[in-house]
């Protein structure tokens, strides 16, 4: 007998239909000489309601197992459901009880349990209504990104996780080394021996792939990556993690606007689409989680999103009739409440801020002719605040090697990313969107946590 889908019985199944199901159960009712159980199987919010008439074989010895929690196979057939709440149900006619959940302890039952608490039991969260429709929606995102590049010819590149340089220079670095620990062999002058280490120099987890995706745009033009990066950034915050996903396109013969351009295209893109397959997800989101949710998904497909530059935006800051908690001053980097006071109470929409002080930002950026500001752009969102950081490229290689230099780093070390100047040289610009700020902006969860499986942050790394 076929094995459906539960979302997919739901959408199209008709009366009369046999049909093999298996799941969760996630409630269980049980009445004079029948019982209804509802089953999920995550493939979609709504459950599958079943129907156990106590002349089912397996009725006697199974239904007082079948809880909350417990795996299940139901073999029936469809019929038209008297009850309110669904168009159609299963008539049971063979049960089979795969592993049980005894009431007395499985933790997920029939109530509201705080996100807090939910996080303490990460290996069992995903079964609940809310994790099901968070998985799902950043599983359409990732499909989204694919699909949007992929339409417009870019190649999906892979990146190495393992990296020897510090593509951002902010030192926020995860060591990667198979060293004893207890036993680290030391220089003459007592500086760690890195050559006696696995790679022979230092190495950590990469906190972007960008260097790398350059090198592959100088040969590809168009090229994206879309994999985990780490951060040992001890930023205990609702939008911070040490371990997340970042897509980041790089393109060759491109400049800042097009940088621009393309980011807005691919964020209205990814909003689009996920409305269009996951409706009844957003749906949940907007009445239980954030009721702003649909109406901001409206606002980014529909509306243009402002651009300014760092200066305007420092100027609009300094007129604000809020007070900060952090400084605002012009050579000072933005705080999250600047970058959500512009987008959320001044603009009400995502905000691109550009050409910001060359000194508050990374190596690559291109210098422009005031010599004081780079052509960066990050895109400020609602509630989120960053969720893009990008900019266009440093193409020039004496300007390059001086940037380099004035950030304190050694030009040698990045011997291969100054070939790419030395050798058919082009502009070429691109970006990163922090992925879980992507899922947290589009399904409104208040906590960056809460939209990644097995998230990792300070002093927690179980699951
Ligand atoms: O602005 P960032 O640091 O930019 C880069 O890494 C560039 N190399 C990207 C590029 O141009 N190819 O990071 C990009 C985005 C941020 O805008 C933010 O959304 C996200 O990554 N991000 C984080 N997300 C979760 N947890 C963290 N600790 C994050 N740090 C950055
Ligand atoms: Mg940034």
């Amino acid at each position: 007998m076929l094995n459906r889908r539960i979302a997919e019985i739901l959408r199209s199944g008709q009366p009369d239909e046999s049909l093999l199901v298996q799941g969760w159960v996630r409630t269980k009712r049980e009445l004079k000489g029948f019982a209804f159980i509802e089953i999920n199987d995550g493939s979609s919010l709504a459950n599958l309601q079943v129907v156990i008439n106590e002349d089912v074989p397996e009725y006697e010895t199974t239904i007082k197992n079948l809880n909350t929690g417990a795996a299940v196979e139901v073999a029936g057939v469809l019929v038209a459901s008297q009850g309110k709440g669904q168009r159609i149900e299963l008539k049971a006619e063979k049960l089979k009880l795969y592993g049980e959940a005894d009431p007395e302890t499985y933790p997920l039952q029939k109530k509201r349990h705080s996100f807090e608490f939910l996080r303490t039991i990460g290996h069992l969260r995903s079964r609940t209504n809310s994790f099901g429709a968070v998985f799902r929606v950043r599983n359409a995102c990732s499909a989204a990104i694919h699909q949007f590049f992929q339409e417009r010819g870019f190649l999906w590149v892979h990146t190495p996780i393992i990296t020897a340089s510090d593509c951002e220079g902010a030192g926020e670095l995860f060591n990667v080394t198979s060293l004893d620990l207890k036993n680290i062999p030391r220089t003459e002058n007592q500086a760690i021996d890195y050559s006696q280490d696995f790679f022979g120099k230092p190495t950590y987890l990469t906190v972007s792939g960008q260097l790398e995706a350059e090198v592959m745009a100088m040969a590809f033009g168009n090229v994206y990556t879309f994999g985990p990066t780490f951060r040992a950034e001890n930023s205990n915050t609702s939008r911070h993690l040490a371990e997340f996903w970042m897509v980041e396109p790089e393109m060759a013969f491109c400049d800042l606007e097009g940088d621009m351009d393309l980011a807005e295209a691919f964020l209205k893109y990814i909003f689009e689409y996920v409305l269009a397959k996951c409706p009844e997800d957003m749906e949940f989101f907007n009445q239980r989680i954030d009721n702003s949710v649909l109406a901001t998904a409206e606002n980014i497909i529909n509306n243009q999103f402002e651009r300014l530059t760092y200066t305007d935006a420092i100027k609009l800051l300094e007129k604000a009739d809020v007070k900060f908690d952090y400084p605002v001053s012009w050579g000072l980097d933005l705080q999250s409440e600047h970058e959500r006071y512009l987008a959320e109470q001044l603009f009400k929409k995502p905000v691109i801020v550009t050409d910001y002080p060359a000194q508050i930002k990374a190596f690559y950026m291109r210098l422009s002719d005031d010599e004081k500001t780079v052509r960066a752009m990050d895109i400020l969102a609602p509630k989120i605040g960053e969720i893009i950081g990008g900019s266009q490229r440093e193409e020039r290689l004496d300007v390059l090697e001086r940037r380099i230099i004035a950030q304190g780093m050694k030009p040698e070390d990045l011997w291969w990313y100054l070939d790419l100047r030395r050798y058919g040289t082009v502009p070429h610009a691109g970006f990163g969107l922090g992925f879980e700020r992507l899922v947290q902006f589009m399904t409104g969860m208040g906590n960056i946590r809460d939209v990644i499986p097995f998230p990792r942050t300070p002093q927690n790394a179980e699951f």
